[in-house]
């Protein structure tokens, strides 16, 4: 089974607009269609609309890094899947562990974000991890699993939906998930999507990896047979790191 790789920049919360503007410009010279990559940039949600407009006419997409669980109503500050729909948001990043730890976001908000999502026909990146201690410990794997299994339901599209695992302590340290460990953890989620939503279906689902990928690390990382890309922060700041991983994307 081969499943086409996603590349997505998760900007979090960095650049400017002028930064933002010449990022993309950047990319826009060098990221040319591809039938084996899709690529994505997930900037704040302040700068979707311009992105969005300087993104046009390339095939690369447009994602968001978060979303409301609640169609519209006295959310203030907060952001609606419809909202994100019309400003052009294919995908949307829910549930990744810098919200988990500093917003209390819980599996149970993740499915109900993940299901909004859906429902207007985005593609929710349901991100899942285990913290330092919990690897330590051994017990990653039951945590993972627990977070898929709670963070997702069977009724969900499996057709339009992507997890990415990203270790918690992989995330900006610089450490990397070795290419086994990666596989590894990959391998025992597709179990799960597995029993969710049955074989070929799982098979088809992306299972994408975050935390310190880099242009030295990709190419080893999108090598395994459980990795179908990336989730890149500090690397997709940099236009020349994200192409090259990119190609590296390519490459497998
Ligand atoms: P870094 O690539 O900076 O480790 O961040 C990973 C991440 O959190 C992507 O969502």
């Amino acid at each position: 089974m081969s499943r086409t790789k996603l590349i997505a920049g998760n900007w979090k919360m960095n650049t400017n607009f002028s930064e933002a503007q010449i990022l993309c410009s950047a990319l826009k010279k060098t990221i040319r269609p591809s039938a084996t990559v899709e690529v994505a940039v997930c900037p704040p949600f302040t700068h979707l609309s311009i992105v969005n407009t300087l993104l046009n006419g390339t095939q690369i997409m447009l994602g968001a890094q978060n979303i409301h669980q609640d169609k519209k109503g006295a959310f203030t500050g907060e952001v609606s899947a419809q909202m994100l729909k019309d400003t052009g948001v294919e995908y949307v990043i829910i549930g990744h562990s810098e919200r988990r730890e500093h917003f209390g976001e819980t599996n149970t908000i993740v499915k109900e974000k993940a299901l909004r999502c859906l429902e207007l026909g985005m593609k929710p990146i349901v991100c899942v991890g285990e913290v330092l201690s919990e690897r330590k410990s051994g017990n990653y794997l039951n945590i993972v699993e627990e977070q898929v299994r709670e963070g997702l339901s069977r009724e969900m599209d499996p057709k339009k939906l992507v997890v990415a695992y990203e270790p918690v302590w992989a995330i900006g340290t610089g450490e990397t998930a070795s290419p086994e460990q990666a596989n590894e953890v990959h391998g025992h989620i597709r179990s799960i999507l597995t029993e969710y939503f049955g074989s070929e279906s799982a098979q088809e689902i992306r299972i994408i990896y975050g935390g310190s990928m880099k242009p030295s690390n990709a190419d080893e990382l999108l090598a395994q047979p459980e990795v179908d890309g990336g989730l890149i922060g500090g690397a997709s700041l940099n236009a020349e790191d994200f192409c090259a991983i990119v190609t590296a994307g390519e490459k497998q």
